[in-house]
Protein backbone atom coordinates (compact mmCIF):
# COMPACT_ATOMS: atom_id res chain seq x y z
CA UNK A 1 0.00 0.00 0.00
CA UNK A 2 1.25 3.76 -0.65
CA UNK A 3 2.12 6.09 1.50
CA UNK A 4 -1.47 8.40 0.47
CA UNK A 5 -3.79 5.19 0.63
CA UNK A 6 -2.02 4.75 4.21
CA UNK A 7 -2.80 8.15 5.22
CA UNK A 8 -6.10 7.77 3.86
CA UNK A 9 -6.89 4.60 6.17
CA UNK A 10 -5.53 6.79 9.18
CA UNK A 11 -7.97 9.97 8.53
CA UNK A 12 -10.64 7.03 8.03
CA UNK A 13 -10.21 5.60 11.49
CA UNK A 14 -10.01 9.11 12.99
CA UNK A 15 -13.09 9.85 11.26
CA UNK A 16 -14.64 6.93 12.86
CA UNK A 17 -13.33 7.72 16.09
CA UNK A 18 -15.10 11.38 16.00
CA UNK A 19 -18.35 8.98 14.92
CA UNK A 20 -17.87 6.93 18.16
CA UNK A 21 -17.34 9.87 21.00
CA UNK A 22 -20.59 11.11 19.72
CA UNK A 23 -22.30 8.29 21.43
CA UNK A 24 -20.12 8.31 24.40
CA UNK A 25 -19.86 12.17 25.37
CA UNK A 26 -20.33 13.23 28.91
CA UNK A 27 -21.37 9.22 29.78
CA UNK A 28 -18.50 8.70 31.82
CA UNK A 29 -17.64 5.47 30.26
CA UNK A 30 -14.76 3.18 30.89
CA UNK A 31 -12.36 0.38 29.24
CA UNK A 32 -9.70 -1.88 29.86
CA UNK A 33 -7.59 -3.72 27.70
CA UNK A 34 -5.65 -6.91 28.63
CA UNK A 35 -2.68 -8.14 27.10
CA UNK A 36 -1.79 -11.69 26.84
CA UNK A 37 1.81 -12.55 25.41
CA UNK A 38 4.87 -10.63 23.96
CA UNK A 39 6.00 -6.93 23.40
CA UNK A 40 4.32 -7.20 20.32
CA UNK A 41 0.97 -7.61 21.47
CA UNK A 42 1.83 -4.83 24.38
CA UNK A 43 1.97 -2.43 21.68
CA UNK A 44 -0.85 -3.02 20.10
CA UNK A 45 -2.92 -3.27 23.09
CA UNK A 46 -1.40 0.78 23.56
CA UNK A 47 -2.71 1.07 20.27
CA UNK A 48 -6.12 -0.16 20.89
CA UNK A 49 -6.26 2.31 24.45
CA UNK A 50 -5.17 5.12 22.33
CA UNK A 51 -8.17 4.85 20.17
CA UNK A 52 -10.21 4.24 23.06
CA UNK A 53 -9.09 7.49 24.90
CA UNK A 54 -9.70 9.18 21.61
CA UNK A 55 -13.07 8.33 21.29
CA UNK A 56 -14.00 9.70 25.16
CA UNK A 57 -13.39 6.24 27.30
CA UNK A 58 -11.74 6.58 30.04
CA UNK A 59 -8.89 3.62 31.70
CA UNK A 60 -10.79 1.23 34.30
CA UNK A 61 -9.45 0.25 37.20
CA UNK A 62 -10.95 -3.25 36.66
CA UNK A 63 -12.02 -5.64 34.49
CA UNK A 64 -15.86 -5.40 36.05
CA UNK A 65 -16.07 -1.90 35.59
CA UNK A 66 -15.14 -1.77 31.70
CA UNK A 67 -18.09 -0.36 29.67
CA UNK A 68 -15.42 -1.91 26.70
CA UNK A 69 -13.37 -4.89 27.27
CA UNK A 70 -10.84 -5.84 25.23
CA UNK A 71 -8.78 -9.06 25.56
CA UNK A 72 -5.34 -8.91 23.22
CA UNK A 73 -4.88 -12.83 23.09
CA UNK A 74 -1.19 -14.77 22.17
CA UNK A 75 -1.19 -18.55 20.95
CA UNK A 76 2.29 -19.41 21.13
CA UNK A 77 1.47 -21.86 23.94
CA UNK A 78 -1.44 -23.40 24.67
CA UNK A 79 -1.54 -22.49 28.04
CA UNK A 80 -2.13 -18.87 26.55
CA UNK A 81 -5.01 -20.11 24.95
CA UNK A 82 -6.80 -21.59 27.97
CA UNK A 83 -6.08 -18.56 29.98
CA UNK A 84 -8.59 -16.35 27.62
CA UNK A 85 -11.09 -19.33 27.85
CA UNK A 86 -10.95 -19.36 31.38
CA UNK A 87 -11.27 -14.96 30.96
CA UNK A 88 -14.22 -15.58 28.75
CA UNK A 89 -16.09 -17.09 31.03
CA UNK A 90 -15.94 -14.95 33.62
CA UNK A 91 -16.95 -12.52 31.38
CA UNK A 92 -20.34 -14.24 30.88
CA UNK A 93 -21.47 -12.76 34.60
CA UNK A 94 -20.31 -8.87 33.95
CA UNK A 95 -22.53 -9.07 30.95
CA UNK A 96 -25.56 -10.54 32.89
CA UNK A 97 -24.99 -7.31 35.13
CA UNK A 98 -24.61 -5.02 32.82
CA UNK A 99 -25.56 -5.62 29.27
CA UNK A 100 -24.78 -3.12 27.35
CA UNK A 101 -21.14 -3.86 28.21
CA UNK A 102 -18.99 -4.09 24.62
CA UNK A 103 -16.48 -7.77 24.94
CA UNK A 104 -13.78 -7.35 22.07
CA UNK A 105 -11.35 -10.20 21.19
CA UNK A 106 -8.23 -9.81 19.39
CA UNK A 107 -4.88 -10.64 18.22
CA UNK A 108 -2.94 -13.92 17.47
CA UNK A 109 -5.56 -16.51 18.57
CA UNK A 110 -8.04 -14.88 16.20
CA UNK A 111 -6.44 -16.07 13.25
CA UNK A 112 -7.22 -19.46 14.35
CA UNK A 113 -10.21 -20.56 12.41
CA UNK A 114 -11.15 -23.26 15.25
CA UNK A 115 -10.93 -20.36 17.86
CA UNK A 116 -13.02 -18.17 16.42
CA UNK A 117 -15.53 -21.16 15.82
CA UNK A 118 -15.16 -21.91 19.34
CA UNK A 119 -15.83 -18.30 20.64
CA UNK A 120 -18.95 -18.09 18.02
CA UNK A 121 -20.53 -21.69 19.63
CA UNK A 122 -19.52 -21.15 23.31
CA UNK A 123 -19.28 -17.10 24.08
CA UNK A 124 -21.96 -15.91 21.86
CA UNK A 125 -21.76 -13.02 24.23
CA UNK A 126 -18.35 -11.96 22.30
CA UNK A 127 -19.29 -8.24 20.59
CA UNK A 128 -16.27 -8.01 18.40
CA UNK A 129 -13.35 -10.59 17.11
CA UNK A 130 -10.90 -9.28 14.93
CA UNK A 131 -7.23 -10.29 14.45
CA UNK A 132 -3.68 -9.22 13.67
CA UNK A 133 -4.08 -7.57 10.15
CA UNK A 134 -6.73 -5.17 10.97
CA UNK A 135 -5.86 -3.64 14.59
CA UNK A 136 -5.98 -0.39 13.30
CA UNK A 137 -9.57 -1.09 11.78
CA UNK A 138 -10.55 -1.33 15.65
CA UNK A 139 -12.18 2.37 15.88
CA UNK A 140 -14.49 1.09 12.94
CA UNK A 141 -15.38 -2.14 14.27
CA UNK A 142 -16.70 -0.49 17.61
CA UNK A 143 -18.92 2.09 15.81
CA UNK A 144 -20.17 -0.52 13.60
CA UNK A 145 -21.12 -2.61 16.54
CA UNK A 146 -22.27 -0.04 18.72
CA UNK A 147 -24.53 1.17 15.57
CA UNK A 148 -25.76 -2.00 14.37
CA UNK A 149 -25.58 -4.13 17.90
CA UNK A 150 -24.58 -6.82 16.05
CA UNK A 151 -21.73 -9.13 16.70
CA UNK A 152 -18.91 -8.51 14.01
CA UNK A 153 -16.32 -10.71 13.05
CA UNK A 154 -13.67 -9.52 11.06
CA UNK A 155 -10.27 -11.51 10.31
CA UNK A 156 -8.07 -11.21 7.88
CA UNK A 157 -5.65 -13.85 5.97
CA UNK A 158 -2.93 -11.25 5.01
CA UNK A 159 -2.28 -7.62 4.73
CA UNK A 160 0.44 -5.50 3.48
CA UNK A 161 -0.86 -2.46 4.79
CA UNK A 162 0.86 -0.73 7.68
CA UNK A 163 -1.03 2.07 8.68
CA UNK A 164 0.73 4.40 10.95
CA UNK A 165 -0.10 7.93 12.56
CA UNK A 166 -2.70 6.73 14.73
CA UNK A 167 -3.13 7.54 18.20
CA UNK A 168 -1.66 5.45 21.24
CA UNK A 169 -1.71 5.27 24.87
CA UNK A 170 1.75 4.37 26.21
CA UNK A 171 1.41 2.21 29.18
CA UNK A 172 4.73 3.35 31.07
CA UNK A 173 5.96 7.63 30.56
CA UNK A 174 9.55 7.08 30.42
CA UNK A 175 10.08 4.09 27.78
CA UNK A 176 8.26 2.85 24.77
CA UNK A 177 8.20 -0.09 22.24
CA UNK A 178 8.83 0.64 18.74
CA UNK A 179 7.96 -2.08 15.72
CA UNK A 180 10.04 -1.74 13.12
CA UNK A 181 9.05 -4.70 11.12
CA UNK A 182 6.09 -6.66 11.45
CA UNK A 183 5.19 -10.91 10.50
CA UNK A 184 7.81 -13.68 10.31
CA UNK A 185 9.30 -15.62 7.46
CA UNK A 186 11.22 -18.07 9.63
CA UNK A 187 8.80 -20.67 9.96
CA UNK A 188 10.57 -22.71 12.75
CA UNK A 189 9.05 -26.00 12.60
CA UNK A 190 7.16 -25.42 16.26
CA UNK A 191 6.05 -22.06 16.19
CA UNK A 192 2.41 -20.64 14.89
CA UNK A 193 4.08 -16.97 14.76
CA UNK A 194 4.20 -16.90 10.96
CA UNK A 195 0.75 -18.19 10.63
CA UNK A 196 -0.99 -15.60 13.04
CA UNK A 197 1.47 -12.43 12.22
CA UNK A 198 1.84 -12.82 8.51
CA UNK A 199 4.84 -12.50 6.28
CA UNK A 200 7.59 -9.99 7.44
CA UNK A 201 7.32 -6.34 6.65
CA UNK A 202 9.89 -3.60 7.26
CA UNK A 203 8.41 -0.36 8.16
CA UNK A 204 10.14 2.66 6.83
CA UNK A 205 13.46 3.87 8.76
CA UNK A 206 12.03 7.32 8.32
CA UNK A 207 8.66 6.28 9.72
CA UNK A 208 10.57 4.26 12.51
CA UNK A 209 13.00 7.76 13.57
CA UNK A 210 10.22 10.25 13.30
CA UNK A 211 8.41 7.73 16.26
CA UNK A 212 11.61 8.00 17.88
CA UNK A 213 11.44 11.76 18.34
CA UNK A 214 8.05 12.08 19.00
CA UNK A 215 8.32 9.65 21.88
CA UNK A 216 11.60 11.70 23.09
CA UNK A 217 9.77 14.68 22.74
CA UNK A 218 7.11 13.26 25.58
CA UNK A 219 9.52 12.47 27.68
CA UNK A 220 10.50 8.63 26.95
CA UNK A 221 14.52 8.18 27.68
CA UNK A 222 14.20 4.45 26.39
CA UNK A 223 13.33 2.57 23.55
CA UNK A 224 12.60 -0.70 22.49
CA UNK A 225 13.07 -2.02 18.66
CA UNK A 226 10.74 -4.67 17.84
CA UNK A 227 10.50 -7.29 15.84
CA UNK A 228 10.26 -11.19 15.71
CA UNK A 229 13.90 -11.03 14.16
CA UNK A 230 14.98 -7.96 13.98
CA UNK A 231 18.18 -9.11 12.28
CA UNK A 232 16.58 -8.99 8.90
CA UNK A 233 15.00 -5.88 9.03
CA UNK A 234 15.11 -3.55 5.82
CA UNK A 235 14.42 -6.54 3.37
CA UNK A 236 11.90 -5.03 1.02
CA UNK A 237 12.45 -1.69 1.35
CA UNK A 238 13.23 0.83 -1.25
CA UNK A 239 16.17 2.24 1.07
CA UNK A 240 19.18 -0.06 1.75
CA UNK A 241 18.99 0.19 5.44
CA UNK A 242 20.59 -2.60 7.76
CA UNK A 243 19.19 -3.06 11.21
CA UNK A 244 22.58 -2.11 12.89
CA UNK A 245 22.47 1.27 10.78
CA UNK A 246 18.68 1.78 12.24
CA UNK A 247 19.94 0.88 15.65
CA UNK A 248 22.81 3.36 15.67
CA UNK A 249 20.07 5.80 14.15
CA UNK A 250 17.95 5.60 17.04
CA UNK A 251 20.57 5.35 18.89
CA UNK A 252 20.98 9.04 18.02
CA UNK A 253 17.88 10.50 18.43
CA UNK A 254 18.21 13.69 20.92
CA UNK A 255 16.66 12.75 24.54
CA UNK A 256 17.28 8.73 24.01
CA UNK A 257 19.18 7.35 26.67
CA UNK A 258 18.84 3.78 26.08
CA UNK A 259 18.24 1.52 23.18
CA UNK A 260 17.06 -1.95 23.50
CA UNK A 261 15.70 -4.42 21.19
CA UNK A 262 14.26 -7.93 21.24
CA UNK A 263 14.68 -10.68 18.74
CA UNK A 264 17.60 -11.32 17.17
CA UNK A 265 17.80 -14.84 15.42
CA UNK A 266 21.00 -16.37 15.79
CA UNK A 267 21.39 -17.20 12.36
CA UNK A 268 21.66 -13.81 10.87
CA UNK A 269 23.17 -11.20 13.41
CA UNK A 270 25.89 -9.79 12.11
CA UNK A 271 28.90 -8.50 12.64
CA UNK A 272 28.20 -4.94 11.67
CA UNK A 273 25.43 -5.11 14.52
CA UNK A 274 28.34 -6.56 17.10
CA UNK A 275 30.82 -3.15 15.96
CA UNK A 276 27.46 -0.50 16.32
CA UNK A 277 26.77 -2.04 20.23
CA UNK A 278 30.32 -2.08 20.86
CA UNK A 279 31.01 1.47 19.94
CA UNK A 280 27.94 2.98 21.58
CA UNK A 281 27.13 2.56 25.10
CA UNK A 282 23.19 4.24 24.52
CA UNK A 283 23.01 0.66 22.94
CA UNK A 284 21.78 -1.67 25.95
CA UNK A 285 24.56 -4.18 26.86
CA UNK A 286 22.16 -6.89 26.74
CA UNK A 287 21.07 -9.27 23.75
CA UNK A 288 18.72 -11.51 23.97
CA UNK A 289 19.24 -14.70 21.52
CA UNK A 290 17.08 -17.58 21.88
CA UNK A 291 18.86 -20.78 21.26
CA UNK A 292 15.83 -23.29 21.88
CA UNK A 293 18.06 -26.25 22.09
CA UNK A 294 21.55 -26.87 21.92
CA UNK A 295 21.40 -30.06 19.75
CA UNK A 296 22.41 -29.88 16.17
CA UNK A 297 19.82 -32.66 15.20
CA UNK A 298 17.28 -31.06 17.20
CA UNK A 299 18.13 -27.42 15.77
CA UNK A 300 17.55 -29.15 12.05
CA UNK A 301 14.51 -30.64 12.76
CA UNK A 302 13.31 -27.46 14.21
CA UNK A 303 14.46 -25.39 10.70
CA UNK A 304 16.49 -23.05 12.84
CA UNK A 305 19.48 -22.89 10.10
CA UNK A 306 22.33 -22.58 12.97
CA UNK A 307 24.79 -25.24 15.08
CA UNK A 308 25.51 -25.28 18.66
CA UNK A 309 29.44 -24.54 17.74
CA UNK A 310 28.39 -21.66 15.32
CA UNK A 311 25.85 -20.23 17.86
CA UNK A 312 28.50 -20.69 20.47
CA UNK A 313 31.06 -18.54 17.97
CA UNK A 314 28.93 -16.18 17.92
CA UNK A 315 28.32 -15.52 21.39
CA UNK A 316 31.89 -15.44 22.26
CA UNK A 317 31.87 -12.99 19.33
CA UNK A 318 29.82 -10.75 21.37
CA UNK A 319 31.47 -11.65 24.77
CA UNK A 320 34.64 -10.33 23.22
CA UNK A 321 33.88 -7.78 21.34
CA UNK A 322 31.27 -6.33 24.42
CA UNK A 323 32.87 -6.09 27.56
CA UNK A 324 30.14 -6.23 30.47
CA UNK A 325 27.22 -8.28 28.39
CA UNK A 326 24.54 -10.14 29.27
CA UNK A 327 23.35 -12.73 26.73
CA UNK A 328 20.03 -14.32 27.66
CA UNK A 329 18.04 -16.93 25.79
CA UNK A 330 15.11 -18.86 24.76
CA UNK A 331 15.14 -22.69 25.28
CA UNK A 332 12.14 -25.00 24.62
CA UNK A 333 12.40 -28.99 26.28
CA UNK A 334 10.93 -31.62 24.83
CA UNK A 335 10.42 -30.49 20.94
CA UNK A 336 9.57 -34.19 19.21
CA UNK A 337 12.37 -36.76 19.09
CA UNK A 338 14.57 -34.87 21.96
CA UNK A 339 16.79 -37.86 23.87
CA UNK A 340 18.31 -37.00 26.97
CA UNK A 341 21.84 -36.57 24.67
CA UNK A 342 20.33 -33.66 23.13
CA UNK A 343 19.00 -31.94 26.34
CA UNK A 344 22.71 -32.96 27.26
CA UNK A 345 24.10 -30.62 24.38
CA UNK A 346 21.78 -28.11 25.47
CA UNK A 347 23.17 -28.13 29.03
CA UNK A 348 26.80 -27.60 27.13
CA UNK A 349 25.45 -24.80 26.06
CA UNK A 350 24.19 -23.45 28.98
CA UNK A 351 27.45 -24.05 30.77
CA UNK A 352 29.99 -22.48 27.82
CA UNK A 353 27.96 -19.78 26.58
CA UNK A 354 26.95 -18.69 30.58
CA UNK A 355 23.63 -17.27 29.84
CA UNK A 356 22.62 -14.44 32.27
CA UNK A 357 19.04 -15.56 32.01
CA UNK A 358 16.79 -18.14 30.17
CA UNK A 359 13.31 -18.72 29.62
CA UNK A 360 12.38 -22.28 29.07
CA UNK A 361 9.57 -23.43 27.75
CA UNK A 362 8.43 -27.20 27.46
CA UNK A 363 7.60 -27.66 24.15
CA UNK A 364 3.71 -26.94 23.07
CA UNK A 365 1.91 -28.64 20.18
CA UNK A 366 0.54 -26.22 18.04
CA UNK A 367 -1.86 -27.41 15.47
CA UNK A 368 -0.88 -26.08 11.75
CA UNK A 369 2.50 -25.87 12.53
CA UNK A 370 5.08 -29.06 11.25
CA UNK A 371 6.14 -30.26 14.31
CA UNK A 372 2.91 -30.87 15.25
CA UNK A 373 2.54 -33.88 13.11
CA UNK A 374 6.09 -35.62 14.15
CA UNK A 375 5.74 -38.15 16.71
CA UNK A 376 5.48 -36.36 20.35
CA UNK A 377 7.11 -37.02 23.03
CA UNK A 378 5.69 -38.60 27.01
CA UNK A 379 4.53 -35.59 29.09
CA UNK A 380 6.55 -37.38 32.50
CA UNK A 381 9.65 -37.38 30.13
CA UNK A 382 9.59 -33.68 28.76
CA UNK A 383 8.95 -32.57 32.21
CA UNK A 384 11.93 -34.32 33.39
CA UNK A 385 13.96 -32.22 30.83
CA UNK A 386 12.77 -29.12 31.08
CA UNK A 387 13.79 -29.14 34.74
CA UNK A 388 17.19 -30.16 34.18
CA UNK A 389 17.76 -27.34 31.82
CA UNK A 390 15.93 -24.92 34.24
CA UNK A 391 17.92 -26.09 36.96
CA UNK A 392 21.20 -25.67 34.96
CA UNK A 393 20.47 -22.10 33.68
CA UNK A 394 19.41 -21.11 37.36
CA UNK A 395 22.73 -21.71 38.70
CA UNK A 396 24.45 -20.21 35.80
CA UNK A 397 22.40 -17.20 35.82
CA UNK A 398 23.00 -16.30 39.20
CA UNK A 399 26.47 -16.96 39.24
CA UNK A 400 26.70 -14.54 36.42
CA UNK A 401 24.58 -11.92 38.01
CA UNK A 402 26.63 -11.74 41.14
CA UNK A 403 29.59 -10.64 38.46
CA UNK A 404 28.57 -7.17 38.47
CA UNK A 405 28.60 -6.78 42.77
CA UNK A 406 30.14 -3.85 43.91
CA UNK A 407 29.97 -1.21 40.54
CA UNK A 408 28.67 1.34 40.25
CA UNK A 409 26.46 1.37 37.00
CA UNK A 410 23.92 3.18 35.56
CA UNK A 411 20.27 2.93 36.35
CA UNK A 412 17.08 3.86 34.79
CA UNK A 413 14.26 4.41 37.10
CA UNK A 414 11.31 2.17 36.32
CA UNK A 415 8.98 3.37 39.22
CA UNK A 416 8.39 2.15 43.06
CA UNK A 417 9.74 -1.05 44.94
CA UNK A 418 6.50 -3.01 45.08
CA UNK A 419 7.50 -3.87 48.85
CA UNK A 420 9.06 -0.72 49.73
CA UNK A 421 7.24 2.46 49.00
CA UNK A 422 10.67 4.42 50.13
CA UNK A 423 12.49 2.58 47.22
CA UNK A 424 12.73 2.65 43.61
CA UNK A 425 12.83 -0.18 41.30
CA UNK A 426 15.41 0.16 38.28
CA UNK A 427 17.41 -1.06 35.37
CA UNK A 428 20.80 -1.42 34.82
CA UNK A 429 22.13 -1.76 30.95
CA UNK A 430 22.69 -5.69 31.27
CA UNK A 431 18.88 -5.39 32.37
CA UNK A 432 19.35 -6.42 35.56
CA UNK A 433 16.58 -4.91 38.06
CA UNK A 434 18.38 -3.04 41.24
CA UNK A 435 16.58 -1.47 44.51
CA UNK A 436 17.33 1.38 46.29
CA UNK A 437 16.19 4.48 48.69
CA UNK A 438 14.54 6.67 46.48
CA UNK A 439 16.22 10.03 47.69
CA UNK A 440 15.15 12.98 45.61
CA UNK A 441 15.28 10.83 42.35
CA UNK A 442 12.15 10.35 40.03
CA UNK A 443 10.68 8.01 37.40
CA UNK A 444 13.21 8.24 34.15
CA UNK A 445 16.18 9.55 35.68
CA UNK A 446 19.26 8.16 35.15
CA UNK A 447 21.01 7.59 37.68
CA UNK A 448 24.73 6.38 39.15
CA UNK A 449 24.16 3.51 41.34
CA UNK A 450 26.20 1.37 43.17
CA UNK A 451 25.20 -2.58 43.32
CA UNK A 452 26.01 -3.29 46.94
CA UNK A 453 24.37 -6.67 47.74
CA UNK A 454 23.60 -9.48 44.93
CA UNK A 455 20.50 -10.88 45.91
CA UNK A 456 20.42 -13.88 43.38
CA UNK A 457 18.66 -12.35 40.17
CA UNK A 458 18.67 -8.70 41.41
CA UNK A 459 20.59 -5.91 43.22
CA UNK A 460 19.98 -3.55 46.37
CA UNK A 461 22.16 -0.56 46.00
CA UNK A 462 22.64 3.25 46.27
CA UNK A 463 22.04 6.19 44.62
CA UNK A 464 25.77 8.04 44.47
CA UNK A 465 25.18 10.25 41.09
CA UNK A 466 22.74 12.02 38.56
CA UNK A 467 22.99 11.41 35.21
N1 LIG B 1 10.90 -14.53 17.27
C1 LIG B 1 11.49 -14.93 18.45
C2 LIG B 1 10.61 -15.75 19.35
C3 LIG B 1 9.18 -15.39 19.54
S1 LIG B 1 8.24 -16.57 20.44
C4 LIG B 1 12.71 -15.77 18.10
O1 LIG B 1 12.73 -16.50 17.15
O2 LIG B 1 13.64 -15.70 18.82
C5 LIG B 1 9.08 -16.58 22.01
C6 LIG B 1 9.59 -17.90 22.41
O3 LIG B 1 8.53 -18.80 22.60
C7 LIG B 1 10.48 -18.60 21.41
O4 LIG B 1 11.79 -18.14 21.42
C8 LIG B 1 10.38 -20.05 21.84
O5 LIG B 1 11.37 -20.38 22.78
C9 LIG B 1 9.02 -20.12 22.48
N2 LIG B 1 8.09 -20.92 21.68
C10 LIG B 1 7.62 -20.63 20.45
N3 LIG B 1 6.81 -21.63 20.04
C11 LIG B 1 6.76 -22.55 21.02
C12 LIG B 1 6.12 -23.82 21.19
N4 LIG B 1 5.34 -24.32 20.25
N5 LIG B 1 6.31 -24.48 22.36
C13 LIG B 1 7.10 -23.98 23.32
N6 LIG B 1 7.75 -22.82 23.22
C14 LIG B 1 7.59 -22.10 22.07
FE1 LIG C 1 8.65 -18.17 15.67
FE2 LIG C 1 10.99 -18.72 14.62
FE3 LIG C 1 9.63 -16.60 13.77
FE4 LIG C 1 10.71 -16.60 16.19
S1 LIG C 1 11.83 -16.70 14.25
S2 LIG C 1 8.66 -15.96 15.65
S3 LIG C 1 10.49 -18.72 16.83
S4 LIG C 1 9.06 -18.74 13.51
FE1 LIG D 1 2.03 -14.56 21.32
FE2 LIG D 1 1.42 -13.44 19.06
FE3 LIG D 1 3.46 -12.54 20.46
S1 LIG D 1 1.36 -15.61 19.48
S2 LIG D 1 4.18 -14.33 21.54
S3 LIG D 1 1.37 -12.50 21.09
S4 LIG D 1 3.29 -12.63 18.24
Amino acid sequence: MTGTNNEKESARQRDYMDRVRVLTEGRGLKYMVVTFGCQMNEKDSEKIAGSLQKMGYEKASSEEEADVLVYNTCTVRENADKRLYGRLGVCKSYKEKKKEMIIAVCGCMMQEEHVVERIRGSYAYVDIIFGTHNIFRFAELLFNRLDSGSQIIDIWKETDEIVEDLPSARKYSFKSGINIMYGCDNFCSYCIVPYVRGRERSRDPVEIIREIERAAADGVVEVMLLGQNVNSYGKGLDTRVSFAMLLKEAASVPGIRRVRFMTSHPKDLSDELIDVIAENEIIARHIHLPLQSGSDRILKEMNRHYSKESYIGLADRIRKEIPDVSITTDIIAGFPGETERDVEDTLDVIERVRFDGAFTFEYSRRSGTPAADMEQLDKVFVQKSFDRVLKTVQRVSREQASRFKGRTMEVLVEGEDEKDPARYTGRISQNLVVHFPKETAKVGDMLQVTLDECMGFYYNGKIIGHG
